[in-house]
Protein backbone atom coordinates (compact mmCIF):
# COMPACT_ATOMS: atom_id res chain seq x y z
CA UNK A 1 0.00 0.00 0.00
CA UNK A 2 1.30 3.16 -0.97
CA UNK A 3 0.77 5.81 1.58
CA UNK A 4 2.28 9.10 0.52
CA UNK A 5 0.87 11.77 -1.77
CA UNK A 6 3.27 11.80 -3.69
CA UNK A 7 2.04 9.54 -5.82
CA UNK A 8 -1.02 11.43 -8.38
CA UNK A 9 -4.23 9.74 -8.98
CA UNK A 10 -2.87 9.14 -12.47
CA UNK A 11 0.11 7.11 -11.10
CA UNK A 12 -2.32 5.03 -9.14
CA UNK A 13 -4.18 3.88 -12.35
CA UNK A 14 -0.99 3.14 -13.96
CA UNK A 15 0.59 1.30 -11.09
CA UNK A 16 -2.71 -0.74 -11.10
CA UNK A 17 -2.75 -1.38 -14.41
CA UNK A 18 1.25 -2.20 -14.84
CA UNK A 19 0.37 -4.62 -11.47
CA UNK A 20 -2.04 -6.30 -13.38
CA UNK A 21 0.17 -6.98 -16.38
CA UNK A 22 3.20 -8.56 -14.39
CA UNK A 23 0.29 -10.91 -13.14
CA UNK A 24 -1.46 -11.95 -16.30
CA UNK A 25 0.75 -10.92 -19.06
CA UNK A 26 -1.94 -8.97 -20.62
CA UNK A 27 -2.96 -5.46 -20.57
CA UNK A 28 -6.21 -5.18 -18.32
CA UNK A 29 -9.18 -3.33 -20.47
CA UNK A 30 -10.66 -1.47 -17.73
CA UNK A 31 -9.80 0.15 -14.46
CA UNK A 32 -12.94 0.19 -11.79
CA UNK A 33 -11.90 2.79 -9.42
CA UNK A 34 -14.12 3.89 -5.66
CA UNK A 35 -12.96 6.67 -3.76
CA UNK A 36 -12.33 6.18 0.67
CA UNK A 37 -14.04 8.79 2.22
CA UNK A 38 -13.85 10.87 5.88
CA UNK A 39 -16.57 12.22 7.70
CA UNK A 40 -17.15 15.85 8.72
CA UNK A 41 -19.77 14.92 11.39
CA UNK A 42 -22.49 12.66 12.34
CA UNK A 43 -20.99 8.93 13.34
CA UNK A 44 -22.82 6.33 14.56
CA UNK A 45 -26.09 7.63 13.58
CA UNK A 46 -26.07 6.36 10.15
CA UNK A 47 -27.98 3.12 11.46
CA UNK A 48 -30.20 5.45 13.45
CA UNK A 49 -31.89 7.21 10.58
CA UNK A 50 -29.76 10.42 11.52
CA UNK A 51 -27.68 12.52 9.37
CA UNK A 52 -24.24 12.43 8.08
CA UNK A 53 -22.10 14.39 6.37
CA UNK A 54 -18.99 12.93 4.28
CA UNK A 55 -16.89 13.94 1.59
CA UNK A 56 -14.95 11.33 -0.79
CA UNK A 57 -11.12 11.72 -0.31
CA UNK A 58 -8.12 11.09 -2.70
CA UNK A 59 -7.39 7.96 -1.82
CA UNK A 60 -8.78 4.61 -3.60
CA UNK A 61 -9.50 1.48 -4.15
CA UNK A 62 -8.44 0.69 -8.09
CA UNK A 63 -9.28 -2.34 -9.64
CA UNK A 64 -7.75 -2.95 -13.02
CA UNK A 65 -9.51 -5.73 -14.94
CA UNK A 66 -9.99 -7.78 -18.36
CA UNK A 67 -12.07 -10.88 -19.57
CA UNK A 68 -10.21 -14.03 -19.42
CA UNK A 69 -12.57 -16.31 -21.55
CA UNK A 70 -13.26 -18.66 -18.80
CA UNK A 71 -15.76 -19.20 -16.23
CA UNK A 72 -13.87 -18.55 -13.19
CA UNK A 73 -12.04 -15.12 -11.83
CA UNK A 74 -8.25 -14.95 -10.76
CA UNK A 75 -7.94 -12.33 -8.19
CA UNK A 76 -4.99 -10.80 -6.98
CA UNK A 77 -4.65 -7.75 -3.89
CA UNK A 78 -1.60 -5.46 -3.80
CA UNK A 79 -1.77 -5.43 0.05
CA UNK A 80 -2.00 -9.28 0.10
CA UNK A 81 0.22 -10.65 -2.68
CA UNK A 82 0.76 -13.70 -1.54
CA UNK A 83 -2.90 -14.42 -1.14
CA UNK A 84 -4.40 -15.11 -4.88
CA UNK A 85 -7.54 -16.08 -4.64
CA UNK A 86 -9.46 -18.52 -7.75
CA UNK A 87 -13.56 -17.94 -7.48
CA UNK A 88 -15.64 -20.54 -9.40
CA UNK A 89 -18.17 -18.25 -11.37
CA UNK A 90 -20.64 -20.99 -11.64
CA UNK A 91 -21.23 -21.44 -8.17
CA UNK A 92 -22.37 -19.59 -4.77
CA UNK A 93 -19.87 -17.68 -2.85
CA UNK A 94 -19.50 -18.26 0.35
CA UNK A 95 -17.33 -16.91 3.16
CA UNK A 96 -13.77 -18.37 3.09
CA UNK A 97 -10.23 -17.35 3.73
CA UNK A 98 -8.84 -15.22 2.90
CA UNK A 99 -10.21 -12.47 4.68
CA UNK A 100 -9.39 -9.78 2.40
CA UNK A 101 -11.48 -11.80 -0.87
CA UNK A 102 -14.69 -12.02 1.11
CA UNK A 103 -15.57 -8.43 0.28
CA UNK A 104 -15.34 -9.65 -3.67
CA UNK A 105 -17.23 -12.94 -2.76
CA UNK A 106 -20.03 -10.56 -0.85
CA UNK A 107 -20.76 -8.47 -3.51
CA UNK A 108 -20.26 -11.43 -6.38
CA UNK A 109 -23.06 -13.33 -4.43
CA UNK A 110 -25.45 -10.06 -4.26
CA UNK A 111 -25.44 -10.05 -7.99
CA UNK A 112 -25.96 -13.25 -8.78
CA UNK A 113 -29.08 -13.37 -6.31
CA UNK A 114 -30.23 -10.62 -8.05
CA UNK A 115 -30.47 -12.87 -11.09
CA UNK A 116 -27.48 -10.40 -12.96
CA UNK A 117 -25.69 -13.49 -13.89
CA UNK A 118 -23.57 -15.72 -15.27
CA UNK A 119 -20.79 -13.38 -15.01
CA UNK A 120 -17.97 -14.13 -17.53
CA UNK A 121 -14.91 -15.57 -16.42
CA UNK A 122 -12.25 -12.17 -15.69
CA UNK A 123 -9.19 -11.50 -13.93
CA UNK A 124 -8.46 -8.63 -11.59
CA UNK A 125 -5.82 -7.05 -9.72
CA UNK A 126 -7.11 -4.64 -6.23
CA UNK A 127 -4.08 -1.86 -5.57
CA UNK A 128 -5.39 0.49 -2.41
CA UNK A 129 -4.42 3.41 -1.49
CA UNK A 130 -6.56 3.61 1.97
CA UNK A 131 -5.12 3.10 4.94
CA UNK A 132 -7.26 0.02 6.23
CA UNK A 133 -8.58 -0.27 9.48
CA UNK A 134 -8.26 3.49 9.37
CA UNK A 135 -11.99 5.28 9.75
CA UNK A 136 -11.41 5.68 6.29
CA UNK A 137 -14.08 2.89 4.41
CA UNK A 138 -11.08 1.10 2.74
CA UNK A 139 -13.37 -1.57 3.22
CA UNK A 140 -16.77 0.22 1.03
CA UNK A 141 -14.65 1.33 -1.31
CA UNK A 142 -13.17 -2.43 -2.24
CA UNK A 143 -17.04 -3.31 -2.39
CA UNK A 144 -18.01 -0.07 -4.37
CA UNK A 145 -14.98 -0.97 -7.02
CA UNK A 146 -15.79 -4.36 -7.14
CA UNK A 147 -19.66 -3.44 -7.76
CA UNK A 148 -18.25 -1.21 -10.23
CA UNK A 149 -16.51 -3.55 -11.87
CA UNK A 150 -19.40 -6.52 -12.33
CA UNK A 151 -21.27 -3.42 -14.31
CA UNK A 152 -18.54 -3.16 -16.17
CA UNK A 153 -18.12 -6.67 -16.77
CA UNK A 154 -22.03 -7.09 -17.54
CA UNK A 155 -22.14 -4.05 -19.83
CA UNK A 156 -25.23 -2.75 -16.83
CA UNK A 157 -25.67 -0.14 -14.29
CA UNK A 158 -27.47 -0.49 -11.75
CA UNK A 159 -29.24 1.59 -9.64
CA UNK A 160 -27.29 3.54 -7.10
CA UNK A 161 -29.11 3.11 -4.43
CA UNK A 162 -29.22 -0.59 -4.90
CA UNK A 163 -25.54 -0.31 -5.56
CA UNK A 164 -25.02 0.69 -1.96
CA UNK A 165 -27.20 -1.30 -0.25
CA UNK A 166 -25.77 -4.60 -2.34
CA UNK A 167 -22.28 -3.54 -1.12
CA UNK A 168 -23.75 -3.11 2.21
CA UNK A 169 -24.89 -6.35 2.45
CA UNK A 170 -21.79 -7.82 1.18
CA UNK A 171 -20.07 -6.57 4.07
CA UNK A 172 -21.89 -7.35 7.06
CA UNK A 173 -22.81 -10.63 5.57
CA UNK A 174 -19.44 -11.97 4.21
CA UNK A 175 -17.78 -9.88 6.88
CA UNK A 176 -19.71 -9.78 10.33
CA UNK A 177 -19.91 -6.14 10.41
CA UNK A 178 -23.15 -4.50 10.89
CA UNK A 179 -22.26 -1.27 8.98
CA UNK A 180 -24.39 1.42 8.44
CA UNK A 181 -25.01 3.08 5.07
CA UNK A 182 -23.00 5.81 5.40
CA UNK A 183 -19.51 4.80 4.01
CA UNK A 184 -21.21 2.93 0.93
CA UNK A 185 -23.39 5.84 0.04
CA UNK A 186 -20.10 8.21 0.18
CA UNK A 187 -18.49 5.95 -2.30
CA UNK A 188 -20.76 6.21 -4.59
CA UNK A 189 -23.02 9.59 -4.78
CA UNK A 190 -20.35 11.96 -3.68
CA UNK A 191 -19.63 14.67 -5.97
CA UNK A 192 -15.95 16.60 -6.41
CA UNK A 193 -15.28 20.13 -4.34
CA UNK A 194 -18.40 18.84 -2.52
CA UNK A 195 -19.55 17.11 1.10
CA UNK A 196 -22.11 14.66 0.78
CA UNK A 197 -25.59 15.89 3.49
CA UNK A 198 -26.67 11.92 3.75
CA UNK A 199 -30.37 11.66 5.48
CA UNK A 200 -30.12 7.96 6.49
CA UNK A 201 -33.65 7.76 6.83
CA UNK A 202 -35.01 8.33 3.29
CA UNK A 203 -31.57 7.75 1.95
CA UNK A 204 -31.92 11.29 0.12
CA UNK A 205 -28.59 12.90 -0.35
CA UNK A 206 -27.46 16.91 -1.01
CA UNK A 207 -24.16 18.29 -2.31
CA UNK A 208 -23.30 20.91 -0.30
CA UNK A 209 -20.17 23.26 -1.73
CA UNK A 210 -17.02 23.10 -0.03
CA UNK A 211 -14.55 25.39 -0.98
CA UNK A 212 -10.91 23.75 -0.37
CA UNK A 213 -8.99 27.05 -1.59
CA UNK A 214 -10.22 28.28 1.73
CA UNK A 215 -10.99 25.39 4.13
CA UNK A 216 -8.64 22.15 4.35
CA UNK A 217 -9.67 19.06 5.32
CA UNK A 218 -6.92 17.35 7.13
CA UNK A 219 -7.13 13.35 8.40
CA UNK A 220 -4.20 12.18 10.94
CA UNK A 221 -4.26 8.50 11.04
CA UNK A 222 -3.21 7.26 14.64
CA UNK A 223 -1.91 4.20 13.72
CA UNK A 224 -4.22 2.36 16.03
CA UNK A 225 -6.35 0.08 14.11
CA UNK A 226 -10.10 -0.75 15.52
CA UNK A 227 -11.42 -3.94 14.98
CA UNK A 228 -15.19 -3.67 14.50
CA UNK A 229 -16.41 -7.02 13.88
CA UNK A 230 -15.36 -7.63 17.08
CA UNK A 231 -18.17 -6.93 18.69
CA UNK A 232 -17.37 -3.53 20.17
CA UNK A 233 -19.55 -1.55 17.25
CA UNK A 234 -22.50 -4.55 17.02
CA UNK A 235 -22.75 -3.74 21.11
CA UNK A 236 -23.08 0.13 20.38
CA UNK A 237 -26.02 -0.63 17.38
CA UNK A 238 -27.67 -3.31 20.06
CA UNK A 239 -27.90 -0.70 22.86
CA UNK A 240 -28.92 2.10 20.49
CA UNK A 241 -31.77 -0.14 19.36
CA UNK A 242 -32.97 -0.79 23.14
CA UNK A 243 -32.72 2.99 23.52
CA UNK A 244 -35.37 3.41 20.68
CA UNK A 245 -37.79 0.84 21.92
CA UNK A 246 -37.14 1.95 25.99
CA UNK A 247 -38.54 5.69 24.44
CA UNK A 248 -41.42 4.27 22.18
CA UNK A 249 -40.64 5.49 18.84
CA UNK A 250 -40.18 3.95 15.26
CA UNK A 251 -37.30 6.18 14.56
CA UNK A 252 -35.16 8.58 16.23
CA UNK A 253 -36.25 11.47 14.28
CA UNK A 254 -38.81 11.11 16.91
CA UNK A 255 -36.84 11.56 19.65
CA UNK A 256 -36.46 15.21 21.37
CA UNK A 257 -34.50 16.21 24.47
CA UNK A 258 -37.57 15.84 26.49
CA UNK A 259 -38.33 12.72 25.31
CA UNK A 260 -35.20 11.50 26.81
CA UNK A 261 -35.72 13.15 30.13
CA UNK A 262 -38.99 11.60 30.05
CA UNK A 263 -38.00 8.53 29.58
CA UNK A 264 -34.13 8.45 31.24
CA UNK A 265 -35.77 6.11 34.24
CA UNK A 266 -37.05 3.33 32.00
CA UNK A 267 -32.65 2.72 30.29
CA UNK A 268 -29.81 2.00 32.25
CA UNK A 269 -27.20 4.56 32.59
CA UNK A 270 -25.22 3.32 29.72
CA UNK A 271 -28.06 2.81 27.58
CA UNK A 272 -29.06 6.61 28.05
CA UNK A 273 -26.03 8.26 27.11
CA UNK A 274 -26.01 6.22 23.89
CA UNK A 275 -29.13 7.91 23.13
CA UNK A 276 -28.24 11.22 24.41
CA UNK A 277 -25.27 10.92 21.73
CA UNK A 278 -27.48 10.37 18.95
CA UNK A 279 -30.10 12.77 19.58
CA UNK A 280 -27.49 15.37 19.79
CA UNK A 281 -25.75 14.25 16.44
CA UNK A 282 -28.19 14.27 14.88
CA UNK A 283 -28.83 18.22 15.78
CA UNK A 284 -25.31 18.43 15.28
CA UNK A 285 -25.27 17.72 11.73
CA UNK A 286 -27.73 19.31 10.25
CA UNK A 287 -26.61 21.80 11.77
CA UNK A 288 -23.06 21.55 10.81
CA UNK A 289 -24.34 21.41 6.94
CA UNK A 290 -26.40 24.96 7.65
CA UNK A 291 -23.45 26.40 8.59
CA UNK A 292 -21.08 25.00 6.04
CA UNK A 293 -23.30 26.22 3.40
CA UNK A 294 -23.44 29.64 4.87
CA UNK A 295 -19.87 29.74 5.23
CA UNK A 296 -19.74 30.30 8.91
CA UNK A 297 -16.94 27.91 9.32
CA UNK A 298 -16.21 29.17 13.03
CA UNK A 299 -20.04 27.24 14.52
CA UNK A 300 -19.08 24.31 12.50
CA UNK A 301 -15.96 24.10 14.94
CA UNK A 302 -17.90 24.38 18.12
CA UNK A 303 -20.23 20.90 16.93
CA UNK A 304 -17.22 18.89 15.88
CA UNK A 305 -15.69 19.76 19.22
CA UNK A 306 -19.13 18.91 20.92
CA UNK A 307 -19.62 15.92 18.10
CA UNK A 308 -15.95 14.65 19.55
CA UNK A 309 -16.99 15.14 23.49
CA UNK A 310 -19.99 13.14 22.81
CA UNK A 311 -18.45 9.92 21.13
CA UNK A 312 -15.97 9.93 23.92
CA UNK A 313 -17.98 10.09 26.59
CA UNK A 314 -21.47 9.11 26.08
CA UNK A 315 -20.82 6.59 23.05
CA UNK A 316 -17.51 5.87 24.38
CA UNK A 317 -16.06 4.65 20.86
CA UNK A 318 -13.13 7.38 21.42
CA UNK A 319 -9.31 6.11 23.08
CA UNK A 320 -6.58 8.07 24.39
CA UNK A 321 -4.87 8.49 20.77
CA UNK A 322 -7.86 9.95 19.27
CA UNK A 323 -8.08 12.25 22.12
CA UNK A 324 -4.31 12.83 22.25
CA UNK A 325 -4.48 13.92 18.09
CA UNK A 326 -7.97 16.29 18.67
CA UNK A 327 -6.83 17.93 21.66
CA UNK A 328 -3.53 18.67 20.11
CA UNK A 329 -5.33 20.39 17.86
CA UNK A 330 -7.46 22.01 19.87
CA UNK A 331 -5.22 23.12 21.91
CA UNK A 332 -3.52 25.35 18.44
CA UNK A 333 -6.39 27.04 18.19
CA UNK A 334 -7.81 29.72 15.61
CA UNK A 335 -4.06 31.10 15.35
CA UNK A 336 -2.65 27.76 13.79
CA UNK A 337 -6.06 27.80 11.82
CA UNK A 338 -7.73 25.33 13.10
CA UNK A 339 -11.11 25.44 12.69
CA UNK A 340 -12.02 21.70 14.51
CA UNK A 341 -11.25 18.42 15.12
CA UNK A 342 -12.84 15.17 16.20
CA UNK A 343 -12.49 11.44 15.99
CA UNK A 344 -14.09 9.59 12.58
CA UNK A 345 -15.67 6.38 11.86
CA UNK A 346 -16.32 3.65 14.58
CA UNK A 347 -13.68 4.52 16.57
CA UNK A 348 -11.52 2.70 18.87
CA UNK A 349 -8.44 3.68 17.07
CA UNK A 350 -8.50 4.80 13.41
CA UNK A 351 -8.25 8.50 12.22
CA UNK A 352 -9.09 12.35 13.34
CA UNK A 353 -10.42 14.82 10.87
CA UNK A 354 -9.71 18.28 11.18
CA UNK A 355 -11.10 21.41 9.32
CA UNK A 356 -7.96 24.31 8.88
CA UNK A 357 -7.57 27.62 6.97
CA UNK A 358 -5.56 26.15 3.45
CA UNK A 359 -3.09 29.38 4.33
CA UNK A 360 -1.96 27.36 7.24
CA UNK A 361 -2.10 23.72 6.16
CA UNK A 362 1.59 22.94 6.12
CA UNK A 363 2.86 24.18 9.28
CA UNK A 364 -0.37 22.61 11.52
CA UNK A 365 0.17 19.04 9.67
CA UNK A 366 3.97 19.22 10.93
CA UNK A 367 3.02 20.59 14.57
CA UNK A 368 0.00 17.78 14.72
CA UNK A 369 2.88 14.93 14.34
CA UNK A 370 5.36 16.30 16.45
CA UNK A 371 3.08 16.59 19.05
CA UNK A 372 1.70 12.92 18.93
CA UNK A 373 4.97 11.83 18.33
CA UNK A 374 6.29 12.93 21.22
CA UNK A 375 3.05 11.90 23.52
CA UNK A 376 2.53 8.38 21.82
CA UNK A 377 5.73 7.27 20.72
CA UNK A 378 3.81 6.56 17.55
CA UNK A 379 4.42 7.76 13.92
CA UNK A 380 1.08 8.90 12.72
CA UNK A 381 0.00 9.28 9.05
CA UNK A 382 -1.31 12.64 8.77
CA UNK A 383 -2.64 14.33 5.33
CA UNK A 384 -4.55 17.11 3.29
CA UNK A 385 -7.06 16.07 1.37
CA UNK A 386 -9.65 17.17 -1.26
CA UNK A 387 -13.14 16.55 -1.72
CA UNK A 388 -13.36 14.04 -4.93
CA UNK A 389 -16.21 12.57 -6.81
CA UNK A 390 -17.47 9.22 -6.14
CA UNK A 391 -16.62 5.49 -7.88
CA UNK A 392 -16.58 5.28 -11.64
CA UNK A 393 -15.55 3.24 -14.45
CA UNK A 394 -12.45 3.78 -17.04
CA UNK A 395 -11.52 2.11 -20.41
CA UNK A 396 -7.61 1.58 -20.85
C1 LIG B 1 -18.34 2.46 10.50
C2 LIG B 1 -19.55 1.98 9.71
C3 LIG B 1 -20.46 3.14 9.28
C4 LIG B 1 -20.75 4.08 10.44
C5 LIG B 1 -19.47 4.46 11.18
C6 LIG B 1 -19.73 5.28 12.40
O1 LIG B 1 -17.46 3.12 9.67
O2 LIG B 1 -19.17 1.26 8.57
O3 LIG B 1 -21.64 2.63 8.71
O4 LIG B 1 -21.69 3.53 11.30
O5 LIG B 1 -18.73 3.31 11.56
O6 LIG B 1 -20.30 6.50 12.08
Amino acid sequence: MNNNRDISVNDERAEAALAFEKCFSVPPQWLAVSPGKVNVIGEHIDYCDGFVLPLAIDRYVTIAFALNGTSQANLVSGQFPDDAVTMMLDEEQKPSPPAWANYVRGVLEGFRQRDFWPLPGFDAYIYSSIPMSAGLSSSAAIEVAVATMIEGLLGIKIDPVRKEKLCQRAEQTFTGMPCGIMDQTSCIFSKKDHLLLIDCLTKETADIAFDSKKVSVVIADSKIQRRLSEGNYANRRKQTDIALSALNKKSWRDVSDQDLEIFRDAMSEVVFRRARHVVGEIRRTQLAAKHIANGEFDKVGELMRESHLSLRDDFQVSCKELDILVEAAWEMGPEAGVIGSRMVGGGFGGSTVSLVESSKVGEFIKKLKDNYRIQTNIEPEVFQTSAVAGARLLEV
